[in-house]
């Protein structure tokens, strides 16, 4: 009983939050470039020109009015231009990651780092070059790659010149990046994941925006899913070795009260925000259920002969997921909302905590998701996020005490073992942010999630030390025991 041998145990970051060097060495820009830092409470904005050559921000809802550009402005401070210099330090950091004995470690490859405005026929050689170093580095020290092709970062060329994943013209050009990957890096990594949180998407939407809005994005997946497939299916022929995984942002649904219309409510939620994309990327086929979804917002998806095939020849052969918290869900009116990892609208449930951004801690609500995708899909599963985001005191001597970092880790990894020993095949779970980084969701270096910590600030000052919190012993612990030392 507990966790098999051989078990992955490591932590999961993204390019855009880690890396900085945002161009450096031939990058291109994305998305995340021309983002500004936000909070809590206040938004992160986009910025840019508009044709008259005035300056804009947007948020992440609004479009780009006719006419204008994406910009960076000098007066604001754009925290993923730095990140927290991976780029610069991931010698060092690798080492700290295999001081605490992870076996894996989860990054992605920035696309405008290979592609730079996407359109190149040719990959650019430094971006290559720099990834093919860090993953001989990991393999020195035995960590085996977790990859995410793409980590929310699209280059920027693309979304402004071809209007991003709403338009069809992406899926060749994501499958190029993609085969490069699988071609460069034959040998160095075996295991990849194709979209991140792919069904953010969806899940974002408030149900009251207009019908375009959800025509575009339910577009935007399909473009997605079909892009996804393919990569799966030249990712086998690559390499037969390779073991291909769809990432979905994993919540657990619950009704609020007992009245048969939230019941019915809550597995609503659960088709649309969590199985529409697992089952498309699982079993290669729309559910049944799609077409209402379709339905409800007018949705008329473009979908061709050739996309049908692609996604019966390109499913996955893991599923993988982020977990940070649960929602419950209600018909009946409510006051008291809380925030989500890029959702909206929960209720808040008396018997769970909150952290200080509003998500709710419930390590019941893991256990119960492991079990409920694993009897739905029956394949291997992989939770490749998980973790509290939270602020942290330096003490003088230079010391963190995070004891409720570990707390809430503690309590995943129980639940997470009772799912194991009640039969689910699980093969890794990365903590999300094992090294402090920039927050998607906010901006913010001072959501931190590391057992690593790393002296950069929300101004942009800092030296960018490394340090290491009470986490990072205990981690060690609990890997060098393959979590059965949890204290
Ligand atoms: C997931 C993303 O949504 O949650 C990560 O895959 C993200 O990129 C993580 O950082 C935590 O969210 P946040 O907003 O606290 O950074």
């Amino acid at each position: 009983m507990g966790f098999k041998k051989g078990f992955l145990w490591g932590g999961a970051t993204a390019a855009n939050q880690l890396e900085g060097a945002w161009n450096l060495d031939g990058r291109g820009p994305a998305l995340t470039d021309v983002t500004t830092g936000g909070t809590a409470t206040e938004a992160r904005k986009i910025t840019y020109i508009d044709k008259d050559g005035n300056p804009g921000t947007l948020t992440r809802l609004e479009k780009l009015p006719e006419g204008a550009h994406y910009a960076v402005l000098d007066d604001y401070l754009y925290p993923n231009h730095d990140g927290i210099d991976f780029y610069h330090h991931y010698k060092e950091d690798i080492e700290l990651f295999a001081e605490m004995g992870f076996s894996v470690f989860r990054m992605s490859i920035s696309w405008s780092r290979i592609y730079p405005t996407g359109l190149e026929e040719e990959p650019n050689q430094k971006g290559i070059e720099f990834y093919r170093n860090v993953f001989n580095e990991l393999r020195k020290h035995n960590i085996e790659p977790l990859v995410t092709i793409w980590h929310f970062d699209t280059p920027l060329y693309l979304e402004e010149k071809l209007g991003d994943w709403k338009n069809r013209e992406l899926i060749p050009l994501f499958v190029k990046f993609a085969k490069t990957c699988f071609t460069e890096f034959k040998g160095l990594v075996k295991y990849w994941l194709t979209f991140n949180e792919i069904n953010n998407t969806i899940n974002f939407l408030p149900d009251n925006m207009p019908d375009e809005y959800f025509q575009e994005a339910y577009q935007h997946l399909h473009n997605q899913f079909v892009a996804s497939a393919k990569a799966v299916k030249i990712g086998h022929e690559i390499d037969p070795e390779n073991k291909i995984g769809c990432m979905i942002c994993g919540i657990t649904y619950y009704p609020h009260t007992d009245d048969p219309k939230d019941i019915l409510l809550n597995r609503y939620k659960w088709e649309k925000g969590i199985f529409y994309c697992g089952d498309v990327q699982c079993f290669g086929k729309y559910p049944t259920y799609a077409q209402k979804l379709w339905d409800e917002h007018n949705v008329k998806l473009d979908i061709t002969e050739d996309d049908i095939q692609s996604l019966k020849e390109g499913t996955v052969d893991i599923y993988t997921f982020s977990y940070y918290m649960s929602m419950s869900v209600t018909t009946h009116p409510v006051e008291d909302e809380t925030a989500g990892n890029m959702v909206r609208g929960g209720i808040k449930n008396q018997y769970l905590t909150y952290s200080d951004w509003g998500w709710a801690s419930d390590p019941d609500g893991l256990q119960y998701y492991l079990e409920m995708i694993y009897d739905r899909y029956e394949r291997p599963l992989m939770v490749v996020e998980n973790g509290l985001g939270a602020y942290d005191k330096v003490e003088e001597d230079g010391s963190i005490h995070d004891d409720y970092r570990i707390d809430y880790l503690r309590k995943h990894i129980k639940t997470m073992k009772k799912a194991v020993d009640n039969g689910v095949d699980l093969w890794a779970y990365t903590t999300w942010g094992p090294i402090d980084l920039v927050s998607a969701g906010t901006g913010e270096m001072r959501k931190r999630y590391g057992f690593i910590y790393v002296d950069k600030h929300d101004d942009g000052s800092g030296t960018m030390a490394r340090s290491k919190k009470d986490s990072f012993y205990w981690y060690k612990k609990v890997i060098e025991s393959n979590g059965e030392d949890l204290d």
